[in-house]
């Protein structure tokens, strides 16, 4: 190989490279916006919906699923359950912010659950004072939830009233996507 042909080589692959490099710096630029646009957490979120077909579920009793490795309750009220939850001043509450990513406010039942009558309440099932999963279905001192381990009890609603938890259960990022099927996230 003599020196002007091995010169040409080199000369070709650095074009090569350089074309290349150019072609992958525009690739970039032309994606960048696109992930941009999207909120991260409802890409996130997006990729971990899951949908809940809620037609068995009666008035007064609850299901568990697990979305996201934790526990949610979706809990058909009784008119009795609504009630009580819309009877409370929200004075009393220990926490009155909503805890709701649907409805941010006050910790009205009304922002609270997830359609107008009140029927559907869906929470995450976690204590917000460690973390432990309370007991359902009319437990504890406000007929709604109790966490035995260190004694919080929620209402109807699944707002704190008594003990050492310190917030209303999160509600997260819920929709009735047709009349039977909650979608999550
Ligand atoms: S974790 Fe629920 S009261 Fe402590």
């Amino acid at each position: 190989m003599s020196h002007a042909e091995d010169h040409e080589g080199t000369r070709r692959d650095f074009l090569y490279y350089a074309t290349a490099g150019t072609a992958t710096v525009a690739t970039g630029a032309a994606v960048w916006p696109l992930v941009n646009q999207m909120n991260p957490s409802a890409d996130v979120q997006a990729l971990a919906s899951i949908r809940v077909d809620v037609a068995d579920i009666e008035p007064g009793t609850q299901l568990t699923v697990k979305w996201l490795g934790k526990p949610v309750f979706i809990r058909r009220r009784t008119q009795e359950e609504i009630d009580e939850a819309r009877a409370v001043d929200l004075g009393d509450l220990p926490d009155n912010e909503s805890r709701n990513a649907n409805h941010p406010g006050d910790a009205s039942d009304e922002n609270r659950a997830l359609d107008e009558s009140g029927e559907w309440l869906v929470m995450m099932g976690v204590c917000t004072h460690l973390g432990c999963v309370p007991l359902g279905d009319g437990a504890g001192d406000f007929d709604g939830w109790f966490c035995p381990c260190h004694g919080s009890h929620y209402d109807t609603a699944g707002r704190i009233r008594k003990g050492p938890a310190p917030t209303n259960l999160p509600v997260p990022v819920a929709v009735f996507e047709d009349e039977t099927t909650i979608k999550l996230g």
